[in-house]
């Protein structure tokens, strides 16, 4: 078959694009290894900045985000037993919205359906070709085990951290810059109600704990804990015991409930550059990864695609390779500033095993700075509700 934008993976990045690819009037097929269903399932972040909300309301996906997405005007940080707010409408004039990565997945798949858009699940051994030259190819094998070869234009690496497209780029190109965190995040999800309005970053000698939420009646919450760390062995009630010691303060209470979800998350920074080779164009995890204490992976992703998709309508519509030639550069702008964000997120609410008391006094003095200056709280809550989407 021939198309002009082949799409490798059905996450945020891949169907987002495909979406934007669409409304531009580029065709594009999207091949995605695991099926609808899982895809659908699987449960990741929950928080969409200002931009990539914009983003989904312009184009037509956001409907039901409007309708079921949680609006919230800022985050506390809670330190030494007491909770700080971060007034995100009073310092940016934005807010955030909470609504399940899944849930987006689900409206961008039913957006493509409706649109007649070639989405093609569980299919296997995705291969490339040519990436260097003019007339790159995809080869692989369907859900009904037919063969596809597949001629295209460009290709969009959007198969996240652990894809196959990063390593279709020639030995030596991508340089790759990692950072592994000596700790993990425990994640639960509980049938429980919400235990506060807006969610809690809570910075504690035991550890880090962070209460967010999915529905009225479905609360998520993470607590620092060993990456290697079984998920399994630990019981209800030591999970919530943990979560209770670390959250504590005045005034406050979490409320417990069967936990139905629990997984343990690795934390890591990485990046590959470039984003971009030949006619293959990286985005999303595919091309770097963020610890998720900035809630910024879904939010990268779309300000890839958002920047890729108005490069390829420049090249088609008006012929002009700048804006691809551009893309790697301006993307990898955004991404090194979330990186930064999301490293310093992580270690000003972390507790690092070697830190001295030193550490751990300097840094309750940046939260308390943090907190106490406008000037400090103004820019994380700039970062934190993101900057506008191209
Ligand atoms: N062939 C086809 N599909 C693949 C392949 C492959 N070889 N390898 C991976 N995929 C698919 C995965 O199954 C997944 O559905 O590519 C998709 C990549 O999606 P994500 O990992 O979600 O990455 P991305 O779209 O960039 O979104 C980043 O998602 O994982 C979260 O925390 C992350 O919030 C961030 C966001
Ligand atoms: C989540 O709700 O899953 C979530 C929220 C904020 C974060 C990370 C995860 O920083």
């Amino acid at each position: 078959m021939r198309t002009q934008v082949a799409i490798i993976g059905a996450g945020p990045a891949g169907l987002l694009l495909s979406h934007l690819l669409h409304r531009a009037g580029i065709a594009g097929v999207v091949l995605e290894n695991r099926s609808r269903a899982t895809i659908e399932a699987t449960i990741r972040a929950g928080v969409l900045e200002h931009g990539t909300v914009a983003l989904l309301n312009a184009t037509g996906v956001g409907a039901r985000l409007a309708r079921e997405g949680l609006v919230h005007e800022g985050i506390e940080l809670r330190f030494g037993g007491a909770g700080h707010r971060i007034d995100f409408a009073a310092l940016t004039g934005k807010a955030i919205t909470v609504y399940p990565q899944h849930e987006v997945l689900k409206d961008l798949i039913a957006a493509r359906l409706a649109d007649g858009g070639d989405l093609r699940f569980s299919v296997a051994d995705v291969r490339l070709e040519g990436v260097g030259t003019e007339h790159p190819r995809v080869h692989c094998t369907d859900a009904a085990g037919t063969a596809l070869h597949i001629d295209c234009d460009f290709i969009a690496g959007c198969d996240g951290a652990h894809g196959i497209c990063r390593q279709a780029m020639p030995e030596g190109v991508p340089r790759e810059y990692l950072r592994i965190y000596p700790f993990g995040w425990f994640g639960i999800l509980a049938e429980a109600p919400p235990s506060s309005h807006e969610l809690i970053y809570a910075r504690h000698d035991r550890g880090f704990a962070l209460i967010s939420t999915r529905t009225p009646t479905v609360q998520r919450m993470y607590f620092q804990c060993d990456p290697a760390e079984p998920a399994e062995r630990w019981s209800e009630r030591q999970i919530w015991d943990e979560l209770q010691a670390r959250t504590a303060a005045t005034g406050f209470s979490l409320h417990e409930g069967r936990i139905f979800q629990r997984g343990v998350i690795a934390m890591r920074s990485f990046v590959c550059e470039p984003m971009a080779h030949g006619r293959l164009f990286l985005a999303g995890d595919a091309a770097h990864v963020v610890p998720p204490t900035g809630a910024k992976g879904l939010n990268l992703a779309a300000a890839d695609v958002a920047l890729l998709a108005r490069a390829l309508d420049a090249h088609y519509r008006e012929g002009k390779r700048g804006p691809l030639e551009a893309y790697s550069a301006a993307a990898l702008a955004r991404v090194w500033r979330a990186q930064h964000f999301s490293w310093w997120m992580t270690s000003m609410l972390h507790r690092f095993d070697e830190a001295t008391e030193f550490d751990r006094r300097r840094q309750l003095a940046e939260l308390d700075l943090v907190v106490s200056s406008r000037a400090a709280a103004t820019s994380l809550a700039e970062m934190y509700v993101g900057s506008p989407l191209a």
